[in-house]
């Protein structure tokens, strides 16, 4: 029985797309066969970020009845499967979102999980995406305009019917101009599932087209994102963040405090 998960957010540029290929690539670790789906269709990137750039067939050639969807299945060097939508302007035209409906369930049959990378606002793509999953995770960023279009997104999935997990809270910084935890909780109204800290490792693995969960393992944010996988999946987890002490130490010897 295949499962879709949905990210959403409302806002765009905050962190979505990383969580999809991150989230994704710590279930794929955890023994989960997992689909990425791009279902950005006015602007995908998430085929872009995990390195595919000449694509034969997309999700746009499924909607248009070209190609079966699984056609459209891509599989990156670490192992997991992509569904990437097309960039180019052309490939917009006769592409009607209403078709989200049959692509996924006929994909249902070829993945264990289904995570969706998805377009910002709330225009049909979105609202298509989301009333075919089965849950949404809400990506926000601890600032009030990512927060209040979060809000939105949560409101549209109660009024489609469709379960929240939870809020994913990205680049968060502990600084003092951030909203809090218990503020973003009581505007949206519902719980922080996952904190993923701001971190410049994200960015990295970014530019050389991988996750930082791959490339990083260790790392603050990989941490985050795979205790997010765990808890997804009902596990433990007991990994923890130890600081990069080798780094600190070569700051104290540049300031002479230690040799
Ligand atoms: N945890 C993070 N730490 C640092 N930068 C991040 C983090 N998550 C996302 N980013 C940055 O934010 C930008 C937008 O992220 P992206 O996942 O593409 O957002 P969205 O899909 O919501 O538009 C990325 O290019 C990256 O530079
Ligand atoms: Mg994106």
């Amino acid at each position: 029985m295949t499962y879709i998960i949905s990210i959403c957010s409302g806002k765009g540029g905050v962190g979505k797309t990383n969580v999809v290929i991150n989230l994704g690539m710590a279930l794929k670790n955890l023994g989960k066969d997992v689909t990425l789906l791009d279902a950005n269709l006015t602007a995908p990137n998430l085929g872009l970020n995990l390195g595919f750039s000449k694509i034969p067939i997309t999700l746009n050639d499924a909607l248009k009845g070209r190609n079966h969807i699984t056609e459209a299945v891509y599989i990156h060097s670490s192992g997991i499967k992509v569904l990437p939508a097309s960039i180019a302007l052309k490939d917009l035209s006769d592409v009607y979102p209403e078709k989200l409906k049959e692509a996924y369930s006929d994909l249902k049959k070829n993945s264990e999980l289904v995570i969706v990378d998805n377009a910002p606002g709330l225009g049909r793509e979105v609202v298509n995406s989301i009333k075919n999953s089965d849950e949404i995770l809400v990506v926000t960023n601890p600032d009030l305009a990512s927060v209040t279009d979060a809000l939105r997104t949560v409101k549209l999935a109660k009024n489609l019917k469709i379960p929240i997990r939870g809020i994913v809270l990205t680049r968060f910084n502990e600084s003092k101009y951030e909203l809090s935890i218990s503020e973003v909780e009581s505007i949206i109204g519902e719980k922080i599932i996952s904190i993923i800290p701001e971190d410049d490792f994200v960015k990295s693995s970014i530019k050389q087209k991988s996750s930082v969960i791959t490339l990083y393992p260790k790392s603050k944010s990989s941490l985050a994102y795979k205790k997010l996988a765990s808890d997804i999946l009902g596990m433990k987890f007991n990994e923890e963040y130890k600081e990069d002490i080798t780094n600190i130490h070569k700051l104290l010897r540049f300031f002479g405090f230690r040799k």
